[in-house]
Formats: C-alpha cells, structure tokens, sequence
C-alpha cells in the first residue's frame, strides 16, 4: 500500500466558494427540451423541465447549470458563431424567457452560467461586417487581417475544424484567421478595444444575474502576435499539442484572464470555468488561479484518457501536485463536443462506474445533460447531419419518455427532432429510470444525495492508493467521517486488501454501489472482492 498523494482538503469549516461544491450539469439547449414544437429545444423548454434538475424530492440535485450558448446566431457551429453576444435566437427564446428561467432557476438554489465566446464571432456580427468593409474601417483592427504570403495564406496555421486557419477576402485583398470554421472569425485580442468590449458583454450578463460563464477556447485568446509559422509534431518537449506552438496559450492569455477575473469580482460571488483545451496538465493548471484568473478549467487529458484505472490514478495525481495550493480540479467525462462516455468506453458498466468516480473525486464535476441516463452516441444518418466537426452523435435530443407512450418526440418535442432522438429512448427515456431504484440515473441520484449529505465528499480530503491493479482506490476524509471509493476498471473480478488502503480490515456500510444492490449492508472483512467494472463507496467505521 502507497497513499500516493494525501491533500489536507479545505477545513471544512471555512466557508468553500459556492462552485467548490457544486455539481454542474450542462444543458445544450437544442436537445434538452422543445416548448413550441419546432423541433428545437429552447429557453421555454428548460424551464418546465427544472424540477427534473432540482427543488423536488425526485430532482436530480444539481447545483448550477451551464447553458450551451443560445445567442443569436446563423448557427454554423451550433450556436458558437456568435452575431449579437447580448441577444438571445429567436429560435430559443428572447431575454425575457431568459429572465424568467434565471428567476426560477434561483428561486430553487440552482445556479445559472453561461458560455462566453470571446475567441471569435460569426462573421455576421455587425462588428465583422465593419471590420470587413474596408481596410480603413474603424473596427479593421477587431479581427487578425494579414496580406498573403506568396499567392497563399500568411502562415501555416490550422483551423480545428481541418484546412487553413485563413480565409481570402477579395473585397481587400487580405486574408483573416478563425481558428474555426470561415464562419467564425477571431478577434484580435491585441486590439484594447475588443477586450473592453467583451467585458462589456459579461457585464450585460452579470447584470441580469447569471452566476458565472464557461469560457470558451480560453487558451486562444492569446496568440504570438508576430504569427509565427507553427512547428510541425516532432519537436522536442513542449507543453503545447502538437502544431499549437504559435496559435494558443501565449503568455498573454494570462493577463487577459486577470482582467475579466475583475470584472467578475465586480458582481460579487461569480465564477469562471475555462474551456483550457491543452492535452498538458501542467498547462492548463496555470489557468486555475484562485482569485486571480479562472475558478476552474475544464481538464481534457483527463477527458481523453483511455479506460484504465492506473492511467485515472496517475492523472489524478499529477493536476493535484500541479495545482497551486488553493486551486481546485474539475471533472467532467462528457460534453457536447465527445463521444459519450457509454459509447467510448464500456457501455453501461462504464457510465456507471464513471458516475461514481465523478461525484466521489476531490473536485468540481461537470455532467453533460444525458450522461445521468447512461445515453449513447446516436447513429446520424449521412442527410441528417448538422455539425461541421461530426460532433452530432453526442447532441441528440434528450428522451424524457418512451416513444411507444409520447410518440417519435420521445417528450422532448410535440414537432420533429432537429437531430434523431437519443439512441435507446425506449429504455433510457427518464420517465423509464426515475422509479426504477437500479437504473443509471438512480445511481446519479443517490451520488447527489450522498454528495450533498457529505462534506468528506465536497471538500475532505483525498488520498490515493497505488498498488491495487485494475481498481482505483481512494479514501476521502474530514475528521468526523471517511469514505473509501473502490472502482474496478477491468471485466474480471477483482480483489482489494486491507492492507491495500491502509487498514487491517475493510470495515464499514455500503453507501453507494454501482449495481445499486446492498445498500446499507455492513462490511467487515480481511478483502473485498469486487465484480467486473463494480464500484463502491463504504462508509468507514
Ligand atoms: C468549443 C465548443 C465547440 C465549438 C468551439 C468553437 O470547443 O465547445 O462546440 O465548436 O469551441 O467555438
């Protein structure tokens, strides 16, 4: 036995940030609930849906909810080609449903933040179009234009979506960047007058209550201002992926951070959680910076990592040491943008097992709406497809009943879906789970639960066992209560000792199994054996 990393915690009598202890749940508006029978989810939708998330007893029991963006847009990239960041899509809703739903949502304790798409905008913004209009327009300077070099684009930069970073504007002969799709030019951040109107739109945001905001590509607002030609794959170790030297998390990025972090500080308790997307732990925790930049930057190497409990346990606690002291890690398995946890891993054993490691881990976690239901990937048919980047399988609307009760809309439109319905709605639907006490999304509830009843899980400590093979093992503690998490990541059974975690015996009551079986039952043995991908949380006697 090796506790690998043992963190004090936060003493749990001092008063933790709200967004410490929350959970969030993340709500891609399209598919979460459609009021008008478009087929398209929309503000309306999430509203009457809110006691499926919190303030009843049959409530998931999240905390916040982040809000995909639902500005308006042409929609090219699903909302992210942002043409009015202070207005909301018809096709959603307006301000003052947003309003409404902010109101409700606050009124059950449920927190509300939204995305903020700094990086770049649609290019029907109206700032673009001036940009646009001539060499000499005012806002030229708002958006990265540059001659071509030799008949091509100014540099070798990459845009994610595939192709060059750079698209030919005959009308002044220059090209611009959008590290995205042509559609999605990005501002320059070098211009003052383009940071000082995006903190002007977070305090059109903040003004009307929300809670925080979920940065957009964060890591791309600082960019080498000489635009120099990225290096290809192979040289030498650097933090960066592979072809970003040059394109994202310039040393720049951090005072800009600094400066919204004031803004934010402004309105009081509001937070920030960066999309940071660097493979690099060491990386991306240089944007968590308690009071000083981000509150919490989501973590894609974790995202990314393959199903394997030494590679979770090895990651885990690398971002500990990596972390300053007071920073604080966040976990999420999904989102919008990833195959499903269930269809990249192994199906329904994954999604739960992957349940109990989200919501036992010290940190924040972040649910993608669906992820509470074990939901796979859809299969797109070719002529239904939607996103730019095939990212479609993972934003089917989400099923609140069975289509065999509520027809082909599966509760989730009276209209036809945008995308097909998530795949299994039949037997996934949350009408199907709710009084089921086995399913998926009973499990979710019961975590919530235990969450919300234990400060050993929001803010105890954490140790970390090695030496336990395919299964995770870690403890987490105040002085009054300790917790032991046991996650088998393999098919087979497999065996914890005592000695393993630190004890002559595993002693204690099962809170929490994955199978949802044995509830309450007492433990007291010299080993305990564990089924293929089981996991459990015992309460430590
Ligand atoms: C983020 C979003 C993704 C979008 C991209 C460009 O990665 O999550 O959906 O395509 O930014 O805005």
């Amino acid at each position: 036995m090796a506790a690998m990393d043992v963190r004090s915690g936060l003493h749990p009598q001092t008063t933790a940030p709200w967004w410490r202890e929350a959970v969030f749940y993340q709500i891609y508006p399209r598919s979460f609930a459609d009021s008008d029978g478009d087929g398209v989810g929309d503000l309306r939708g999430i509203f009457s849906r809110l006691d499926y998330l919190a303030g009843t007893e049959r409530s998931l029991g999240v905390d916040a909810i982040w809000l995909s963006p639902f500005f308006k847009s042409p929609m090219v990239d699903g909302g992210y080609d942002v043409a009015d960041h202070c207005a909301v899509d018809p096709v959603f809703g307006t301000l003052d449903d947003f309003d409404a739903l902010v109101a409700e949502a606050h009124r059950r304790g449920l927190r509300v933040i939204v995305d903020l798409v700094v990086n770049h905008t649609s290019d029907q913004h109206p700032w673009f179009l001036e940009s646009r209009s001539s060499r000499a327009s005012a806002k030229r300077s708002w958006y990265v234009w540059r001659p071509g070099r030799d008949g091509g684009p100014p540099n070798n930069w990459c845009s994610e979506f595939g192709g060059p970073a750079w698209t030919y504007d005959p009308a002044t002969d220059e090209w611009y960047l959008h590290s995205f799709a042509p559609q999605q030019p990005d501002l320059n951040w070098d211009e003052p007058a383009v940071e000082a109107a995006m903190h002007e739109v977070m305090r059109f945001w903040l003004r009307r209550g929300v809670d925080g905001f979920r940065v957009d590509v964060v890591h791309k607002i600082g960019k080498d201002p000489l635009l120099r030609d990225n290096l290809g794959t192979f040289v030498g170790p650097s933090h960066h992926r592979p072809g970003h030297r040059f394109d994202e998390d310039w040393p720049s990025v951090h005072p800009r951070l600094r400066r919204m972090r004031r803004v934010v500080k402004e309105f009081g308790e509001r937070m920030m959680v960066g999309e940071v997307y660097l493979l690099d732990q060491a990386a991306m925790a240089m944007y968590v910076r308690w009071d000083d930049e981000l509150d919490l930057a989501h973590n894609f190497h974790f995202m990314n990592l393959p199903w394997s409990a030494d590679l979770i346990r090895t990651a885990v606690c690398e971002l500990d040491r990596l972390l300053e002291p007071r920073g604080w890690p966040t976990w999420c398995l999904n989102n919008h943008d990833h195959p499903r946890v269930a269809s990249r891993y192994p199906g329904e054993a994954a999604a739960r097992l992957s349940a109990v490691l989200l919501l036992t881990l010290r940190g924040t976690p972040f649910l993608y709406q669906g992820e509470e239901l074990g939901l796979r990937d859809g299969a797109i048919p070719e002529e239904q497809r939607v996103d730019v980047a095939g990212r479609d399988p993972a934003r089917c609307p989400l099923p609140w009943e069975p289509p065999s009760v509520a027809g082909p809309g599966a509760g989730f439109t009276a209209g036809n879906p945008w995308l097909p319905i998530a795949p299994d709605a039949e037997t996934r639907a949350v009408s199907r789970q709710l009084d089921d006490p086995q399913s998926v999304l009973s499990l979710y509830r019961a975590l919530l639960a235990l969450r919300r009843r234990e400060p050993a899980l929001r803010v105890g400590s954490m140790a970390v066992f090695d030496g336990t093979g395919p299964v995770l093992a870690y403890r987490r503690g105040v002085p009054t209560a300790s917790l032991l998490v046991l996650l088998n990541f393999d098919g087979q059974p497999a065996t914890v000792r005592a000695a393993d975690v630190g004890r002559l015996a595993i002693r204690g009551t099962i809170e929490v199994s994955t199978t949802m079986d044995d509830l309450g039952r007492g433990v007291e043995a010299p080993e305990v054996e564990l089924g293929p991908f089981e996991g459990l949380v015992l309460r430590e006697a």
